[in-house]
């Protein structure tokens, strides 16, 4: 049953999504975006709103065992044990060089993977942590594990432990940089991370050009061998989304990364995709596919689409009769982009007000 404190979670979280997309339709998503960013009361509320979400309502219904996580936050924890304290690692090395090998040209290894054998030594010793980069960490859930030496950001975290700092717009460089106060993280540094998360991240940025500029950076701070986790709100069943999934995995090869893992839990996709120590190996996936034609996920390489790209508001109103109603509130992650279509009316109306106080 859906209390009234869980519908009002839920409202907000919605309304500031379908305000940014509206504002992104409007005005285009760079102008939207430096609205967005300026709105600190209304960042400050969807945090506070998602952490109570994801610590209670969500977490309530999804209660992981040690070797079964189901939810993403521990689903994540118990992959990064296996890749990278359990041989992961050194099967995905191997994996490279048999496809290396396979291919006939002169392949060139990425930046950092000279220090190739240095880095699967590394997590041998056990003291060692594994440096982990959280964006849009909001609550900073990885900060309690002593397997990880965190870096969380937010636009707004709720956590004094979560630096603020826009992911889109930070600087990329040779070392990390903080503001004076050390509560803003100003430059990250590049090829210096074992691991980054978008944990329901992407699909709260309004466009596929800024989603797929989030994917680009990742390849840049993360170490070779390093890995991206991609975690994807979506309730449907695991065929209904696939063709998004696909393209995620095209539009990632041509970066350079190599899926290898993907589960689909009930109320999300959970990917890994590795940053391969040599791209062509993970070009290579890329260009043995046959793309559709005139299909709209294919047509910019630089793109990371989501359902919700293809519906403009008023195809949205229209779909959707249904007032906002119980089972949809109950339903974990339906607060999200990917599931927005239900109850929009509802929505609809919150938008208008909400825009209209700030016009
Ligand atoms: C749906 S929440 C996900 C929170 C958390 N990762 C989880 O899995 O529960 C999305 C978070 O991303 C943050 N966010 C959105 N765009 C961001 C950006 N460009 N840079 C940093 N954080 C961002 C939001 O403030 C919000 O806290």
């Amino acid at each position: 049953m859906a209390t009234e404190t869980h519908k009002y979670l839920a409202d907000i979280i919605k309304t500031t999504h379908a305000t940014l997309r509206e504002e992104a339709r409007n005005y285009g998503p760079e102008i939207a975006w430096k609205r967005h960013v300026t709105r600190k009361d209304i960042l400050q509320k969807y945090t506070f709103c998602m952490h109570k979400l994801a610590t209670t309502y969500w977490s309530e219904n999804n209660l992981s065992t040690e070797d079964t996580p189901i939810c993403r936050v521990d689903w994540i924890k118990f992959q990064c044990k296996e890749y990278f304290l359990n041989g992961g690692i050194q099967k995905y090395n191997e994996r490279e060089e048999d496809i290396k090998k396979k291919m006939n040209v002169k392949s060139v290894e990425t930046e950092d993977a000279i220090n190739y054998d240095t880095h699967d030594r590394h997590f041998a010793d056990s003291t060692k942590k594994i440096t982990l980069l959280d964006v849009g960490s909001c609550y900073n859930p990885f900060g309690t594990s002593s397997m990880f030496e965190v870096t969380a950001i937010d636009l707004n975290g709720v956590s004094e432990n979560v630096l603020c700092c826009d992911f889109l717009n930070v600087h990329v460089g040779k070392e990390k940089v903080l503001s004076v106060d050390k509560q803003a993280l100003l430059q990250l540094p590049e090829s210096s991370y074992n691991v980054v998360v978008f944990s329901l991240f992407l699909e709260y940025l309004p466009c596929p050009k800024q989603r797929y500029n989030c994917c680009k950076k990742a390849y840049e701070l993360l170490q070779s061998k390093g890995i991206l986790f991609i975690i994807s709100p979506d309730s449907k069943h695991v065929g209904a989304n696939a063709k998004f999934v696909k393209s995620w995995r095209y539009m990632l090869s041509k970066l350079g990364f190599m899926r290898i893992k993907y589960e689909k839990l009930k109320h999300i996709h959970c990917m890994i995709f590795r940053k391969c120590t040599f791209k062509e190996v993970a070009v290579r996936w890329a260009n043995m596919q046959v793309v559709p034609e005139n299909d709209p996920l294919y047509q910019d390489d630089a793109a990371f689409y989501i359902p919700q790209d293809f519906r403009n508001f008023q195809e949205d109103t229209e779909e959707e009769e249904q007032k906002y109603n119980e089972e949809e509130t109950t339903c974990m992650f339906n607060e999200l982009p990917f599931e927005e279509p239900k109850g929009i009316h509802f929505v609809h109306h919150l938008v208008c007000s909400f825009l209209t106080s700030f016009r």
